[in-house]
């Protein structure tokens, strides 16, 4: 009999490339794969990989290297590399790797099952039924071949397709906890410095509808938190449905007591998103809205759209309705061209805002995005742009403890997630998207419990679980 093949999927990156590789997995499954847990036993290893920094690719290569060395035991293995920086590099990465057998972007994965068969060589015709077809109702997307010696052909599928939202595939889903729910793929801004653009296509919008009767699935299924993904997700727009309103639908759906959704861009952050947000109870009190710099002319010159004064008023906007709001924000340092006191007014911006997480990044050069052709004089040595980051990561990390300690003490809703570094502890996220954690029994993971902050490292929090009147314990018990 035929052993069932076995399918192991490595993602790197953003809460979008982890989900388009739960998509990998769905599609896999549905069409007889086993998903694997490690690469070890697997027929086909996919890695699943992001552009977003140069780091993260030279991360990457060195991972599919190493997996290259699984092949010495089993040949058949398939070695493919999927995501962004398949999307980006194209065939250079065929000619830098040649053991990768097949290098697929974002837009490819309906046709991943075909692909694979072609790779194996037992490539079949798309028109012998469901079985030998491509899934849903999209045509055929071939992958190309590229001749290679004595190992078969190396194949590539990276044309974009801008009608492509994947409608109708099912994500494997590995958390019982908490769901990502893509409701939009690619990006219509082109911020000078970001890659996404070029590797991800433009903005597609996926049926409202469907959305909607995917979420009731999943509360249905028991998990009661969802995050809405996208690259600037709250420039939805599907018919006359806008972000605002489909955000108000999701709310509504049975089960689901947790909304977020990441990442909005400033400019598309209305009146009527946050009278939403603060009027729906399932809408979590936590925004991530992404600075990435507090100066004027480098705002411009990175095409982000807004300036200091405009982002400072949408913060105001959206604390004035909800004013218990936890936010959090992404800035780029050393953007070539930025002066020492244009970084100065990003910390400004820090102190000023007062965020309560920040994700920091010294700018990376991408190939093909309008900021490499800045004047070469622009771009910053790497020894100024470390200290930059340090100095803001300083900043930052200084305003999340002020603020994190002036929260111990406050008793908090969280979902618990998984178990705690300490033996006998759980770890969870309150509302406001606050790591905590406190002693508890795994058999809490996916459950809600009412927790007091008892001390915080600054970042996180230790907490002790408080029973609640009406749930049966008594009121004040620490457990
Ligand atoms: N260099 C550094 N950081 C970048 N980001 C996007 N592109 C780059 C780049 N070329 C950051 C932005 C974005 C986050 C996901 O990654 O801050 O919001
Ligand atoms: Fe990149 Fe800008 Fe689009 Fe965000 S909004 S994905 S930073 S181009």
């Amino acid at each position: 009999m035929k052993r069932t093949p076995r399918a192991y999927v490595e993602t790197y990156g953003c809460q979008m490339n982890i989900s388009d590789g739960e998509l990998m997995e769905g599609i896999l499954e549905a069409r007889g794969y086993e998903i694997a847990e490690r690469p070890d036993d697997a027929d086909v290893i996919l890695v699943n990989t992001c552009a977003i920094r140069d780091h993260a690719e030279k991360r990457v290569l060195g991972r599919v290297s190493q997996l290259k060395g699984l092949k010495a035991d089993n040949p058949e293995l398939i070695l493919g590399v999927t995501g962004c920086m398949a999307q980006r590099m194209g065939d250079d990465l065929l000619a830098k790797a040649p053991y990768v057998d097949l290098v697929m972007g974002p837009d490819g994965y309906r046709a991943l099952p075909e692909a694979l068969e072609q790779a194996r060589g037992r490539s079949r015709s798309t028109g012998e039924g469901a079985e030998g077809g491509v899934l849903g109702s999209a045509p055929a997307r071939v992958a190309r071949e590229i001749p290679r010696p004595r190992r078969g052909p190396q194949l590539t599928v990276l044309d974009l397709d801008t009608g492509e939202n994947y409608e109708g595939l099912e994500q494997r889903r590995t958390s019982d906890v908490s769901a990502w729910v893509p409701i939009q793929r690619g990006c219509d801004h082109r911020c000078t410095y970001c890659i996404v653009p070029y590797v991800r296509g433009p903005e597609k919008n996926r049926d409202p509808h469907e959305v909607l009767a995917e979420i009731a699935g999943i509360a249905a299924g028991g998990v009661h938190e969802v995050t809405l993904l996208g690259q600037t997700v709250n420039s939805y727009e599907s018919g006359d449905w806008s972000f605002a309103r489909l955000l108000r639908e999701v709310a509504r759906v049975p089960g689901i007591r947790r909304v977020r959704f990441t990442s909005p861009h400033p400019n598309d952050l209305t009146e009527e998103l946050v009278e939403v947000m603060a009027a729906e109870p399932a809408v979590c009190e936590q925004l991530h809205l992404p600075a990435q710099s507090g100066n004027n002319r480098t705002l411009k010159r990175m095409l982000r759209r807004y300036t200091v004064e405009t982002f400072l008023e949408k913060v105001e906007l959206a604390r004035s309705a909800i004013p218990d709001l936890a936010l959090s924000t992404d800035i780029i340092v050393a953007f070539p061209g930025e002066t020492d006191a244009e970084f100065r007014d990003t910390l400004e911006l820090m102190r000023t805002v007062r965020f309560d997480d920040a994700f920091t990044y010294k700018y990376s050069l991408r190939e093909g995005t309008p900021a490499t052709r800045l004047p070469e004089g622009d771009f910053i040595p790497d020894d100024e742009a470390q200290a930059r980051l340090e100095e803001l990561i300083t900043v930052a990390r200084g305003i999340q403890a002020e603020i994190n300690r002036s929260e111990v003490g406050r008793v908090e809703e969280v979902l618990v997630e998984k178990a705690a570094r300490d033996p006998g502890s759980v770890l969870g996220r309150t509302r406001r998207n606050k790591v905590v954690a406190f002693p508890g029994d795994l058999s809490w993971v996916g459950h809600m419990h009412t927790v007091e902050l008892t001390s915080t490292t600054g970042a996180t929090f230790a907490g002790s679980r408080v029973a609640v009147a009406g749930t049966g314990t008594l009121v004040g018990a620490a457990v």
